[in-house]
């Protein structure tokens, strides 16, 4: 049966120099090979784009090696079993894979974690009840260690991450300023969200609307984005500030490192400066997930999802969210 379905996947064509092009990706065709022996053939149907894709695509040195020329696209995906030769996943099973940019796929059933769709929608593992999520948790409470009554500062306060960031910080009674790319992801963070205030670096005064909206100065700042808001949240920190080092956006398509200006700061403020990266939590997951869920049961916490239609709109997909293009989660549906 299986014999006679073919796979479409996107592959990486070539490696980018500045910023992701649609050339730097290939679209394929293959027939899908049935699973062999304790494995598990997956139809894909939601495929999660994450900034970190962009570090994928280059070789330079990471905590994680590049994605080969020709091999598929790394991604986390949201699918179902057509097929199986596992005895824990049966036809019609909901999975969390790390298939790739693909249609289909065969996985070791250690490969898969079962989800349940009947809760929630199978795209929430990707994003809220899935990495991002687990991401904003370990970040924000073992790094931020947020007390009440302190200013949390979060950057990319729209997205995955920080959306789940912000309420979290919210929950712990801080005062809680996002930052994020023009008027519309503002008005969101403040009335959907209910963060104290945001701030819209795209207005151009960005130093002068931090420091209005932080009085007190900076507490914890959750950082997402890198460059010029780092270096901004930097002059604002107080005594004994922790910043929570997430992710770079904003240097990812850089050709040239930013020169951090603010560093003088982190001394005379004893900021405490960590870098994150979610893996490092991976045995203690389950942890942050089941806090995530109920709050998301009790509707404790908001979620927006921005989605692409169709695999081959994912190198699009990609490019945007690099450029700030997503409101929301990044997805792209399959079908
Ligand atoms: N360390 C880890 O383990 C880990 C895990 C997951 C994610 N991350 C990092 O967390 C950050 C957020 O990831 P996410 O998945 O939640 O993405 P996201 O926030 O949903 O989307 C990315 C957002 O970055 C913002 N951005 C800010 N400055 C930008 C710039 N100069 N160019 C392009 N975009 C810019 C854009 O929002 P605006 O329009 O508001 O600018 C864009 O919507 C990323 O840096 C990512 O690499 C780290």
């Amino acid at each position: 049966m299986t014999a006679a379905i073919v796979n479409r996947r996107v592959v990486l064509a070539s490696r980018p120099q500045g910023n992701v092009a649609p050339q730097n990706f290939r679209i394929e065709e293959a027939p899908v090979a049935p699973p062999g022996e304790g494995e598990v053939l997956v139809r894909n149907e939601w495929l999660s784009l994450d900034p970190y894709m962009r570090g994928r695509m280059s070789d330079a040195k990471s905590y994680v090696p590049p994605v080969a020329i020709d091999a598929v696209m790394v991604g986390q995906t949201v699918g179902e079993v057509v097929d199986s030769r596992h005895p824990g996943f049966h036809k019609g099973d909901k999975v969390l894979t790390s298939l790739g940019w693909q249609l289909y796929g065969t996985a070791r059933g250690k490969e898969l974690v079962m989800v349940d769709a009947s809760r929630v929608p199978a795209s929430y593992y990707l994003g809220v009840l899935g990495m991002p999520g687990v991401t904003a948790w370990f970040g924000l409470f073992e790094i931020g260690k947020p007390k009440a009554g302190e200013t949390v500062v979060v950057s990319a306060a729209s997205g995955a991450v920080g959306s789940v960031v912000g309420q979290l910080a919210k929950g712990e009674g801080c005062r809680v300023v996002g930052i994020a790319g023009g008027a519309k992801k503002c008005e969101y963070v403040v009335k959907e969200l209910g963060f104290d205030a945001c701030v819209d670096y795209k207005a151009g005064k960005l130093a002068e609307d931090l420091r209005a909206a932080c009085p007190d100065g900076i507490d914890v700042d959750f950082e997402n984005v890198g460059g010029a808001v780092l270096d901004t949240a930097l002059r604002l920190a107080r005594l004994n500030a922790r910043f929570v080092i997430c992710g770079l956006i904003a240097e990812y398509n850089a050709t040239e490192a930013y020169g951090y200006k603010a560093m003088r700061s982190i001394l005379v403020n004893r900021v405490t400066m960590r870098g994150m990266i979610v893996f490092d939590w991976k045995d203690r997951y389950g942890e942050a997930l089941a806090d995530l869920a109920a709050r998301l049961a009790t509707g404790k916490l908001r979620y927006k999802e921005s989605i692409v239609e169709g695999l081959d709109n994912a190198p699009q997909g990609l490019i945007s969210l690099l450029a700030g293009g997503n409101f929301g989660k990044q997805l792209v549906k399959l079908s």
